[in-house]
């Protein structure tokens, strides 16, 4: 049961389940009735206002209604309505509101008569809207402007735009967004390249995306093209470090292409965050957006990107009915991407990413020992935040069954099934219970012994990780672990034969350090290898955390300013979660996140909040 604010709500919900309306139809995380009235076609005209951090304007739906519909329901968070009209009669109808959820937000009920075929709702967005980072100049690479970004997956989209906020309803979009005139605007649409001397701007979406993959970015942008379909956006003073990085996007988009048919979105662009960016990336259509702690300067990190791109089929074009169905999003797209790096980088260099991601999933089944559940594909998100879902299950034990399957029918027939399933369902829904009975009728049937091998049913609804799940072997780190030895077997880190090692490599050694390492050795290693200065943030992050459990406190003054710099919520969970086992630990936690939230996107202040204890006056 979701979390109810007072009688009033716990009465209306009685009476909606009385009266059979389904009062959640399908998606338990919308307050949408998608058997009564459903959006088609979004018109939004908006203002984006830096000094009061408020976005302000009308959102126009064209909607389609059932016959007997006497009104639609949206979700909202936070948002204010001035007024809302119906076609294109000016006057002010009365709407009404419904639940108020500390999760869901607040139902907005509109009243729809027999002739209303559109809805306009004049709004504006709170301050503290979840959806949106106002960053103010400091806080960017510039240092001269503000910058806004919004992320709104998995149901922020609420407090952004009024909105049927569930993955299983399409829509398409055109927007007119006013921002400062010496700003560039970006959405998950067509865009612009250049700024322009009115800061209007003028957006179109001509694909249907549900409400999550909606995307602003406004701020002092530049773009760089990288081919004939690519490009990369960012502020001025990592665009050319950014177009190194991404120098071989269209390849990517070319081998994607070419395992699973057409890129059916025009563009592909990746916008260059900053560091706030709670997220490795996200897939905008058209517009993916990524934190700058990818630029790595040797394009070892680049993966991120064909992880994005690969959404572009599997979340974008085929899109998880809801959020109980995160897998399809987002195992796929760990098993696509992958076969991308292996097409542009080769096997041994996926190998790796399959291991770090294995090694990953065995630590977050061990997270989860009490919580069983919470291990199935399929999850059982009602009543609590999608948010909780997102861990290494959807994406690890996604990619090991599509793995499994690759592994039991041949790589040739999944890649033609993939690919019709991607045909198939092009912009359409699918949820756990329509993928199994398309995959028995259109692949396991013909491979007799096949389902009986995968075992399907125990992937999805069984937790951890069944007997059957493949052994991934990685070349590259077993030659690592050759050096990981002599280091352990007592030779000095200066002499080990490192020079070729990769990022994943050094991920490798770094994770594996064992659990007893005295200081010496701990300085040995810094002194050889520079980890507590390294540029490469993941190489940097996984050294914090060593340093962490090994008490090498030279390091935490780098760790310091990387927790006040970076937003990025997966490398900062483990490191205040390693911080708060001991008392000390909690101390500089404690002190470290009083100087980083303000720094910190909704999402990441969320979760650390929450892990810390952490409540306004502390
Ligand atoms: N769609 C996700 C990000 C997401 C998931 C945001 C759920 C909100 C709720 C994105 O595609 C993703 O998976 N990003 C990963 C990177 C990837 C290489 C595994 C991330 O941000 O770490
Ligand atoms: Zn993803």
């Amino acid at each position: 049961m979701f979390f109810l604010k007072n009688l009033k709500s716990l009465f209306l919900l009685i009476m909606t389940t009385l009266t059979s309306a389904p009062i959640l139809a399908l998606d338990p995380h919308s307050f949408a009735r998608i058997d009564e009235a459903v959006v088609q076609k979004l018109y939004l005209d908006i203002k984006v206002d830096f000094s009061r951090k408020i976005i302000s304007g009308k959102a126009q739906w064209t909607i389609k209604k059932g016959a007997d519909a006497t009104a639609i329901h949206f979700d909202t968070k936070g948002l204010t309505i001035q007024k809302v009209t119906l076609n294109e009669d000016p006057t002010a109808i009365n709407f009404s509101w419904g639940i108020d959820d500390v999760i869901l937000g607040h139902e907005l009920i509109i009243p729809l008569k027999a002739t209303t075929v559109s809805v306009s709702i004049y709004y504006s967005t709170s301050p503290d809207a979840a959806a949106c980072q106002w960053l103010e100049s400091s806080q960017t690479a510039g240092k001269k402007l503000p910058f806004l970004f919004t992320q709104c997956q998995a149901i922020l989209g609420r407090s952004l735009y009024p909105c049927q906020d569930s993955p299983g309803i399409r829509f398409t979009y055109e927007a007119d967004v006013q921002v400062p005139t010496d700003m560039l605007a970006l959405m998950s649409a067509e865009n612009p390249t250049q700024k322009n001397a009115t800061g209007k701007y003028h957006f179109r979406m001509t694909n249907p995306i549900p409400s999550y993959l909606m995307a602003l970015a406004v701020g002092d942008i530049q773009f760089q093209s990288l081919g004939e379909r690519t490009g990369v956006y960012a502020e001025p003073s990592m665009l050319e470090k950014s177009a190194y990085e991404f120098a071989d996007m269209q390849k990517m988009l070319e081998a994607a292409e070419k395992l699973y048919g057409p890129y059916r979105w025009g563009k592909y662009d990746v916008l260059v965050l900053p560091p706030s960016f709670p997220f490795g990336g996200m897939e905008n259509p058209r517009l993916t957006f990524a934190t700058p702690t990818i630029l790595a300067g040797d394009r070892s990190l680049v993966s991120l990107v064909s992880h994005e791109l690969a959404h572009s089929w599997s979340g974008n074009l085929v899109t998880n009915a809801n959020w109980n169905d995160f897998w399809l999003n987002e195992g796929f797209t760990v098993y696509f991407e992958r076969r991308i790096t292996e097409a542009l980088y080769g096997k041994d260099f996926a190998d790796m990413e399959a291991y770090l991601g294995m090694e990953d999933l065995k630590e977050t089944l061990k997270d989860f020992e009490n919580t069983p559940d919470a291990t199935c594909l399929k999850l059982k998100l009602d009543g609590k935040d999608p948010d909780d879902g997102m861990n290494s299950i959807a994406y690890e034990k996604g990619y090991a069954l599509l793995l499994l399957i690759e592994k039991t029918i041949g790589r040739d027939a999944l890649d033609a099934f993939l690919r019709k399933y991607f045909d198939t369902h092009a912009f359409q829904t699918m949820n756990t219970e329509q993928f199994i009975s398309y995959i028995e009728q259109d692949l396991f049937s013909k491979f007799p012994g096949a389902e009986e091998k995968i075992k399907l049913n125990d992937w999805i609804y069984k937790p951890g990780l069944p007997a059957n799940c493949p052994v991934i072997v990685s070349e590259k780190f077993i030659e690592a672990d050759r050096e990981y030895q002599k280091w352990m077997d007592g030779a000095p880190a200066k002499n080990l034969n490192t020079g070729d090692w990769t990022t994943q490599q050094w991920l490798n050694f770094i994770d594996k350090l064992p659990t007893v390492i005295s200081n010496e050795r701990m300085i040995e290693l810094d002194a050889a290898f520079k980890f507590s200065v390294s540029g490469n943030a993941e190489i940097a992050d996984a050294w914090f955390l060593q340093s962490l459990i090994h008490n090498y406190s030279p390091a935490y003054i780098y760790m310091e300013k990387f927790l006040i710099e970076v937003g990025r919520r997966k490398f900062l969970m483990p490191l205040y979660k390693e911080m708060i086992k001991s008392a000390a630990g909690k101390e500089l936690a404690m002190k470290i996140y009083k100087q980083a939230r303000p720094n910190y996107h909704f999402v990441a202040r969320q979760s650390v909040d929450e892990m810390l204890g952490w409540h306004e006056g502390l």
